[in-house]
């Protein structure tokens, strides 16, 4: 592109301004999809059973008289980002369909993914984005703490909403994420008569595993003041404490959606309290990880862009990161493990069982 020529390379400069535009644009994708969800659109879809007309939608739709022709102009984004498909219906008439990927924005579904998406762009945590320039400049450790004074987990310590906001969302991940490791990773439990869920949030995650292996025994440790909202349940042992100062002893430690969270220097103290609750190698002790292996390299561009924008969430909001192969390794040799293995098994994360 010749700029310095007056400019006479006219394709290449306008196709940069596209680029431009198309990742300035790009927060309107998921502020759309957030206006589907709060109207709700895809349960009306779903609820129709079969392709919905765009006069059959506005129908269904809470929207003001005066707003119904714009209907249509929501829709037509989010038909082209893949979340509804156009059909034909029996009258022959173009109608609205769920895709796989809005099948999982239905709110009454328990494989909903809505909470996080809410959770994600709820305005608190939205705006942080808004720092992220200052927080480069400054000192402290992750753009929540520049904008509020306060560390992710402070806040949520002293915001109820936003922590069970933050609680669901977790739990909303884990109910889709551990019905596929159960099935496609089952082995790793193998020989796992106790595990401890470490930062179990809600139990979501401990619970599928209790129900697919009933001879484990599963115990959750969280902060105390997530514990003390749970209702209680025979299945689990909720315990509220500070992975950070002791985990309760077990054959194996399950970490889900924990060590991302946290920086090198913290895990290698997490993980150096998981060592001390498990039993040794030989005895049948490990650590099951999962979270994210960072592949750059990976087939599909999607899955990358989303790995490398989940690392960035994690600086914004709680000064974690995603790591790839190397970076866990170095922790696990820190914290004095002696091996470990991964299965890219998950979609976006992974699983790492790792020894003592
Ligand atoms: C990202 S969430 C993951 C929740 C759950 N493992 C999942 O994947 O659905 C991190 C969890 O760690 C918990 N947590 C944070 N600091 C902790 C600490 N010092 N000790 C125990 N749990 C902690 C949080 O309350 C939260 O439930």
């Amino acid at each position: 592109m010749e700029l310095a020529k007056g400019g006479r390379d006219a394709n290449g400069l306008l196709k940069a301004q596209g680029h431009v535009w198309y990742h300035t644009f790009n927060y309107i994708s998921s502020m759309s999809l957030k206006c589907a969800i709060k109207l709700g659109i895809p349960e009306i879809i779903h609820n129709h059973g079969r392709p919905m007309t765009l006069s059959q939608l506005i129908d269904a739709l809470p929207v003001a008289p005066a707003k119904t022709a714009h209907v249509h102009r929501l829709m037509r984004l989010l038909v082209h980002l893949d979340f509804f498909t156009l059909q034909k219906n029996e009258d022959g008439k173009e109608g609205y369909m769920l895709t796989p990927a809005s099948k999982l924005l239905l709110n009454e579904s328990r494989m909903s993914l809505s909470p996080f998406l809410l959770m994600l762009l709820d305005p608190v945590l939205e705006s942080q984005w808004h720092f992220l320039h200052s927080w480069f400049e400054g000192e402290e450790a992750s753009v929540m703490e520049t904008a509020t004074g306060m560390t992710f987990w402070e806040f949520m310590a002293q915001n109820a909403e936003a922590s069970n906001r933050f609680n669901e969302a977790m739990a909303s991940d884990s109910r889709i994420l551990m019905g596929c490791l159960v099935t496609e990773c089952g082995e790793v439990f193998q020989g796992v008569g106790s595990l401890v869920d470490v930062g179990g949030g809600t139990g979501e995650s401990a619970m599928t595993i209790a129900r697919a292996f009933p001879h484990i025994k599963c115990t959750v440790l969280d902060l105390p003041h997530v514990v003390a909202t749970l209702p209680k349940t025979t299945d689990l042992d909720f315990v509220g404490g500070d992975m950070f100062e002791s985990i309760p002893k077990a054959d194996a430690v399950f970490l889900k959606s924990i060590l991302h969270d946290w920086s090198d220097e913290d895990c290698v103290r997490i993980l150096r309290r998981c060592k001390e609750a498990i039993l040794p190698n030989e005895e049948g002790g490990k650590v099951i990880i999962v979270d994210m292996v960072v592949d750059t390299a990976q087939a599909d561009p999607k899955s990358t862009q989303a790995q490398l924008c989940s690392d960035l969430v994690l600086m914004v909001l709680g000064g974690g990161k995603e790591r790839d192969e190397q970076e866990w390794c170095k922790i696990f040799i820190d914290a004095g493990f002696n091996q470990y293995k991964i299965r890219p098994a998950l979609g976006l994360r992974a699983v790492i069982e790792v020894y003592p």
